[in-house]
């Protein structure tokens, strides 16, 4: 991507120029960010997605005749019947990573590259009838909110005050203050950062895409690589037992000796002290594919002849020494190092890169696709669609 270039996506700026000015800093309102955008995906779509028992979905219901509980939350699956008609308002069925079920949302996912794989979490799709909204809220994360079909009137605000209404089945802001409003048409995007209170309300029936971003807590973060160290410890240290030669003759037999306190010290240190396994840790846990994903292996067969693209539910990184691919990590360098980089970046290999690889190399990526972590490029125009979206 050119990240110098204008955008139409983001609205003339550069992706450059929109990392500086706008994320994680303000919003930006892009009035027809992508023109003439019509559904990717028909509502009844949705609900054949919602109804699967590996993907994720919502149904939010507005009770306006009860003052106590004005929302309902119920989660998914769901079949078409057990959810409201359509013509009744006030209700929002929200489906989760859509991008891992449907290779045109997928696609999408490819526009937003400017922000890195390791950031970009999922596209959620929303429905909503008449009136419908999942209320006033914030999220954690950056949200990109790009309008597929109908109109949606948002309201959003910059407040302090992010107090949640006790007792609700969903987040809800105890005191709303919004300073902006817009109403976005198909085609219309409203980019959002991390806590920025905001309230959508369809209008009429509507379809909304969240592109949505996840930043790893610092304590999750620390708890999953401590795990992922321990497990690489045993192979990465030498065995070095607790010696104590100059013990003297314990009065206080029950103390732990300082010299013990010392060599876990130390031990620990050692274990942390090799900088590629923490990256290697650290790649594996980034590139861990969606808990709900599992990959049916092709049982062999298919090739690397005419080239490959990543299924679309594998995730694929890479750091400086590493190649990661779905939670597992992999050395790579020279000319192996840059092919295998390349199919990360742009997601496929064309016939003539395959070809380049060297025999080792070649054999992985087999497995990969044999794994169903790869898919085989199947037609000659299929690499420039996938990159085009
Ligand atoms: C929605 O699409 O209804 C909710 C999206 C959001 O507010 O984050
Ligand atoms: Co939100």
């Amino acid at each position: 991507m050119q990240v110098d270039q204008p955008l139409p996506l983001l609205g003339g700026l550069s992706p450059a120029l929109f990392m500086k000015r706008h994320w994680h800093k303000k919003p930006l309102l892009i009035r027809q960010a992508i023109p003439g955008l019509q559904p990717l995906l028909e509502r009844g779509q949705l609900v054949d997605l919602a109804a699967r028992e590996e993907v994720q979905s919502r149904l939010v219901l507005q009770q306006a005749h009860s003052a106590k509980q004005p929302w309902r939350l119920r989660h998914g699956p769901f079949t078409r019947r057990s959810l409201p008609p359509w013509k009744q308002p006030g209700w929002t069925l929200l489906v989760q990573s859509v991008d891992l079920h449907d290779a045109r949302i997928h696609a999408l996912r490819e526009q937003f590259r400017f922000v890195p794989d390791a950031r970009l979490d999922d596209i959620m799709i929303s429905y909503a009838s008449d009136g419908g909204g999942v209320g006033p809220h914030f999220d954690s994360y950056d949200v990109f909110l790009l309008q597929a079909q109908g109109r949606r009137r948002w309201r959003i605000g910059r407040q302090k005050d992010l107090t949640l209404q006790e007792g609700m089945p969903l987040k809800i802001l105890a005191d709303f203050q919004p300073d902006q409003e817009f109403v976005l048409e198909a085609g219309d995007m409203l980019y959002l950062p991390p806590r920025y209170a905001h309230d959508g309300v369809a209008l009429g029936e509507c379809m909304t895409y969240s592109i949505g971003f996840r930043a790893p807590d610092q304590v999750e973060l620390a708890q999953a690589l401590l795990q992922g160290l321990a497990e690489q410890t045993a192979d990465a240290m030498a065995p070095q037992r607790y010696r104590d030669p100059g013990q003297r003759a314990a009065t206080c037999p029950a103390q732990i000796p300082a010299e013990l306190h010392a060599f876990a010290q130390a031990a620990l240190a050692k274990a942390l002290r090799d900088p590629q396994g923490l990256a290697r840790t650290l790649g594996e846990f980034l590139s861990e594919p969606s808990p709900s994903v599992w990959f049916a292996p092709e049982g062999g067969g298919a090739d690397l002849q005419r080239g490959v693209r990543l299924d679309q539910r594998t995730r694929m990184l890479y750091d400086a020494r590493h190649i990661f691919i779905n939670g597992e990590s992999f050395q790579a360098s020279g000319r192996d190092a840059q092919l295998v980089r390349q199919l990360a970046d742009h997601q496929v290999l064309d016939a003539g890169q395959c070809a380049r690889l060297s025999p080792g190399a070649a054999q992985l990526l087999g497995q990969w696709l044999d794994s169903g972590w790869l898919q085989p490029l199947t037609e000659p125009g299929a690499a420039h669609r996938v990159k085009k979206a």
